[in-house]
């Protein structure tokens, strides 16, 4: 099929090469002429693993092309992909102009009939939006709009897309379902789950998955608390919860919170969206709250600790909202350097792939390219991201580089009886804390 994907962010892109690699042609188109030169070149603009070979296969083979001309990539299309942003207002309910401009783009250029599919993260409701304002721009043209969200993880995106353990599909005719049945039978013939929904349900769902994650880390986030106050264990607690199948494993970490461009601003959005049809969901303002007070409690038992922040030299490992990717947007750890910044802390951080993204983002911080150059003189390590990394670092080294052996371990990535045996005045999350002799 000849399929045109609108915006080549980080779902744009990937959506972009998972179409190809179905075996359609693709043509992808963003305003960004930067971008758009580069992704013709085979360069993607933010680190994914397994993009770079994809893209370059696809570019070889020509079943993806990239322009700045949305007419023209618009032009033979019988399926439009929605993919631009749907950025947060100051209430943190969805902005979702660029979607509805986009849809209008798609029928000004493309002929009457092209399927256009909302990938976006979009409140319920907006289909009908997109439908009223098609039908007021031009009264005769019929356009099909129906709902496909994406499920798909920075760091595992390309596997996630092309193995998903469901597609989801909201259309209100057998025409939308055919047409995206069509688009997907690679997958379907692999016996991949298409759950069929009326749209309103579709945009729904893809809302309620990310809060119910949400809810689960900051359930597990508050759990940490309860852990500490009673002397009690929150890895072992999230492991006996785990191991009953109707909870589950996943997403129970305790931590700094959860961050990234869906989190926090879907969380946001759908609360927004159910106050609007006048239902105040009171959970998930608790889980945006509990998100806050994980990255605030870090930064306390630093306080603790040293008695006090002012002055003393932290050092931040780990700035991107999660390991696997360079991505600082809404990043937790940005949130602790920039508390222990207003405490006036000096603040060394560092990241394997995020450094220059959070120098961006937050340029008062200092950033090094080796974790024992931030580390060193250090009064206090915070570690922020789960990079795998940190785990096989030389303990020894660090407690005899920094000026005191002090750990506050966001991500309760070591083990608390190693710690203390190497001298370390360990502090995990909801995990008793190891307080070496000599730092008291
Ligand atoms: C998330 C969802 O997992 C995807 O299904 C969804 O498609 C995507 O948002 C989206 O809406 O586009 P992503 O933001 O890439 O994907 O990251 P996750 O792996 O879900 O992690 C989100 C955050 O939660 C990270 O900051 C991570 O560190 C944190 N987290 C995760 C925890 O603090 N504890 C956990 O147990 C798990």
């Amino acid at each position: 099929m000849d399929i045109a994907v609108i915006g080549t962010g980080h779902v744009g892109l990937v959506t972009s090469l998972t179409l190809a690699s179905l075996g359609h042609s693709v043509a992808a188109t963003d305003t960004d002429h930067e971008k758009i030169e580069a992704l013709g070149r085979g360069v993607p603009p933010f680190h994914e693993p397994e993009l770079p070979e994809l893209l370059q296969q696809h570019l070889a083979s020509g079943s993806v092309r990239f322009t700045t001309e949305a007419s023209e990539a618009l032009r033979d299309a019988e399926v439009a992909f929605i993919c631009v942003g749907t950025p947060p207002e100051a209430d943190g309910s969805a902005n979702i102009a660029a979607v509805e401009s986009t849809a209008l783009d798609v029928a000004r250029f493309a002929r009457p009939g092209t399927v256009i599919v909302e990938k976006s993260t979009v409140p319920a409701g907006t289909a009908d939006r997109l439908k009223h304002a098609l039908e007021r721009d031009d009264p005769g043209a019929h356009f099909e709009v129906v709902s496909n969200p994406e499920f798909l993880r920075e760091g595992t995106a390309i596997r996630d897309s092309l193995e998903p353990e469901r597609i989801l599909i909201g259309a209100d005719s057998e025409r939308g379902f055919q047409t995206m049945r069509e688009v997907y039978r690679p997958l379907v013939e692999r016996r991949i789950k298409l759950v069929e929904t009326d749209i309103h349900t579709a945009e729904l769902a893809k809302h309620a998955c990310n809060a119910f994650l949400s809810l689960k880390i900051s359930f597990a986030n508050g759990l940490a608390r309860v852990c500490e106050l009673a002397g009690a264990d929150v890895v072992r607690v999230a492991e006996v919860m785990g191991a009953d199948g109707r909870i589950g494993r996943d997403f129970l970490d305790a931590g700094i919170g959860y961050g990234g461009y869906c989190f926090p601003k879907d969380l946001a959005a759908f609360e927004r969206f159910c106050a609007s049809i006048g239902y105040d969901f009171p959970l998930l303002k608790d889980v945006a709250d509990l998100n806050e007070q994980a990255a605030e409690c870090a930064v306390a038992k630093a306080g603790v600790a040293l008695r006090g922040i002012e002055g003393k030299r932290v050092a931040v490992l780990g700035l991107s909202y999660k390991p696997g990717t360079d991505d600082v947007r809404f990043s937790p750890a940005l949130e602790v350097a920039r508390r222990l910044l207003s405490l006036e802390a000096e603040v060394i951080g560092h990241d394997p792939l995020a450094n220059a993204n959070a120098k961006t983002e937050l340029p008062q911080l200092h950033v090094v390219d080796d974790p024992y150059e931030a580390v060193r003189g250090a009064d206090c390590l915070v570690v922020c991201t789960g990079w795998d990394d940190y785990r096989r670092l030389d303990l020894d080294r660090i407690r005899s580089l920094m000026a005191s052996p002090v750990v506050v371990d966001g991500r309760n990535l070591f083990d608390p009886d190693r710690m203390r045996s190497a001298g370390v005045s360990y502090y995990p999350t909801g995990r008793r804390p190891a307080v070496a002799e000599a730092a008291g």
